[in-house]
């Protein structure tokens, strides 16, 4: 199959790498959401041998990420697996949940049970990075983040930036504390919370 191809993973994987490098220590099990193309999965686990990417998204998707995987031919990037954030989740325990531009496609149930249900997938001490744009104190960052909220909304109504504040207290309510809130180009962000508890949420 032709493999799907995204430019905006080609310009924002070497930034958002560089910002994620230090919690992808050696040997970090990582679960990726809605890994869309599968290009940020073969970019960071080419340029991080000795991390394992788990690669997931929508059944609609797996074929294209995984024509991703079959090219890359990596010992550390496996076939993707299904994944709908109020449906079907792994059974497996991961040190990092990486989720890119996932949360303004999301409508505000799904986004609310990401939260909730990520944290059975993550081990003590594991952190769920963010990458996208967020609004903040009740406004947009920038212009252009309100024009793409605006077309967002115009093909999903229930779509749309969310509002940092409150991911921030749906991770605060299972127990994950914020521990980095990184600025990003072109007005995104990079949100980072570490699981504070100990077993099982379900
Ligand atoms: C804009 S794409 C981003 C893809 C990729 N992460 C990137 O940065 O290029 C949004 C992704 O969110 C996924 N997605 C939407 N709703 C979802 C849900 N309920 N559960 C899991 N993934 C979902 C889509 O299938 C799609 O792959």
């Amino acid at each position: 199959m032709n493999k799907p191809f995204s430019q905006s993973c080609v310009e924002n994987q070497e930034v958002i790498l560089n910002a994620i490098s230090s919690y992808l220590k050696k040997d970090t099990r990582v679960l990726e959401i809605g890994s869309g193309t599968g290009q940020h999965a073969v970019y960071f686990s080419s340029n991080f041998p000795r991390l394992c990417w788990q690669t997931s998204d929508l059944a609609e998707y797996l074929p294209g990420i995984n024509a991703w995987i079959e090219e890359a031919n990596l010992p550390n990037l496996t076939q993707a697996v299904e994944l709908d954030v109020c449906v079907r989740w792994p059974e497996n325990k991961y040190d990092v949940i990486f989720s890119a531009n996932t949360f303004h496609i999301m409508n505000q149930a799904q986004v609310q049970q990401c939260m909730r249900r990520c944290v059975n997938c993550m081990e003590p001490e594991a952190c769920l990075i963010i990458y996208g744009p967020f609004n903040y104190n009740g406004s947009y960052t920038s212009t252009s983040n309100e024009n793409f909220d605006h077309w967002l909304k115009s093909r999903d109504p229930e779509s749309g930036i969310k509002h940092f504040e409150w991911v921030n207290q749906l991770a605060q309510d299972m127990n994950m504390q914020l521990v980095d809130d990184i600025e990003m180009p072109a007005n995104n962000r990079i949100l980072i919370w570490k699981n504070e508890t100990l077993g099982d949420q379900s």
